[in-house]
């Protein structure tokens, strides 16, 4: 009977281990390239996958640039990497993303003080309801809108540090996304609708994307959409208190952790040869075919002409 009883428990561990290497974990990233002499601006990187991808980075040498909302945050993530990797270029800078004239303002601060710019990861992100300064729904804002506008204001430094790399980081959730001209701008309430609201940035992400890689053809400066797993962050926050046991329960056991989750973006970042591949979507450290409505260049186009209008960045 106890015999029994601990083969089968053997049995279910030996199936879990089999199942958290296969399914959970993902691959690391391959290569060891050193970074010296490079900087990286990461938005968002206080916590989570964005933190886990700064403090590799910071350990090849990168100069690395944090870019976020909360200086108390920001600065605590940047005094736990700069002690883990023995780096101390690693700075705090202020960033709201939902707020447009703070990104203005971060795009002046940041060419005033900064004179290289190699990597821009796209990272941060939002997955509950809201409005952001200028009454726009938040995740359109924060994940979508505002990045936009960044990387608008920062394409010349890119230019100028050629080869240079844009990661934005997308989500397998695009799926579910959808552009609707008419709505993915305005504010949601609900759960439900927030979540959608999410879908629908994620998927503008990799439109996004694929345009930007259109429109940089020539210039040496690549990107890339990434899909950085189901990772253990703080990305669920706002989930009622209630759900929290199960969830932390949940996610401890099916979730992968935010240095497995940030792998993808290590490997965007710097994987030598992917090039030619500028513009695609990625997932686990390797090429991968993003759904469909992912890859509508038409709508992708008309998604671009959108948002430059909806940031005033047209005549
Ligand atoms: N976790 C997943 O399973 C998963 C799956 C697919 C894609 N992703 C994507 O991965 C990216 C990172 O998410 P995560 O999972 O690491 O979530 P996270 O732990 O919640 O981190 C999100 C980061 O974004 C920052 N942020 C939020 N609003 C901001 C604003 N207005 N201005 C500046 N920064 C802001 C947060 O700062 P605060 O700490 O100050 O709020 C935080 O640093 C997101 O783009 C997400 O969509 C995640
Ligand atoms: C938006 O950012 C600007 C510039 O940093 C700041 O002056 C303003 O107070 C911010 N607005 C909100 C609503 O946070
Ligand atoms: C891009 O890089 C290649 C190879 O290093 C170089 O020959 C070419 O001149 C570069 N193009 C631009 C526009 O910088």
């Amino acid at each position: 009977m106890a015999a029994t009883l601990l083969a089968g428990l053997a049995l279910l561990a030996g199936l879990y281990v089999w199942f958290y290497y296969n399914f959970v974990r993902g691959p690391k990233c391959p290569n060891e390239r050193s970074l010296r002499g490079k900087t990286v601006l990461l938005t968002g990187g206080n916590t989570g996958i964005g933190k886990a991808t700064a403090m590799d980075l910071a350990r090849r040498g990168a100069r690395v640039i944090l870019a976020c909302r909360n200086k108390e945050r920001g600065e605590t993530a940047v005094y736990d990497i700069r002690r883990e990797s023995g780096n101390n270029e690693v700075l705090f800078m202020s960033l709201d993303l939902a707020n447009l004239s703070s990104v203005r303002s971060f795009a002046d601060a940041f060419l005033r003080s900064e004179p290289r710019l190699d990597i821009l990861i796209n990272n941060a992100g939002v997955e509950y309801g809201g409005t952001s300064a200028e009454g726009f729904n938040l995740a359109f804002q924060v994940n979508h809108l505002s990045h936009f506008l960044l990387t608008h204001l920062l394409l010349d430094r890119l230019k100028h540090c050629a080869p240079s790399r844009v990661v934005v980081l997308a989500s397998r959730a695009h799926r579910v996304g959808k552009i609707d001209f008419q709505n993915i701008h305005r504010p949601v309430d609900g759960q439900l609708k927030s979540f959608q609201a999410y879908c629908n940035s994620k998927l503008a992400n990799i439109l996004y994307t694929r345009e930007l890689a259109n429109r940089l053809e020539g210039t040496n400066i690549t990107c890339y959409a990434v899909h950085p797993g189901v990772v253990n962050t703080e990305l669920f926050r706002h989930f009622p208190i209630w759900l929290r046991p199960v969830m932390d329960a949940f996610s401890w056991v099916f979730l992968r952790d935010p240095v497995d989750g940030a792998q993808t973006s290590i490997y965007c970042a710097t994987q030598e040869g992917i090039e030619r591949f500028s513009g695609h979507y990625f997932a686990n450290c390797k090429l991968l075919e993003p759904y469909p409505n992912a890859r509508d260049d038409a709508v992708a186009k008309k998604l671009w002409e959108f948002s430059e209008r909806m940031l005033g960045l047209t005549e």
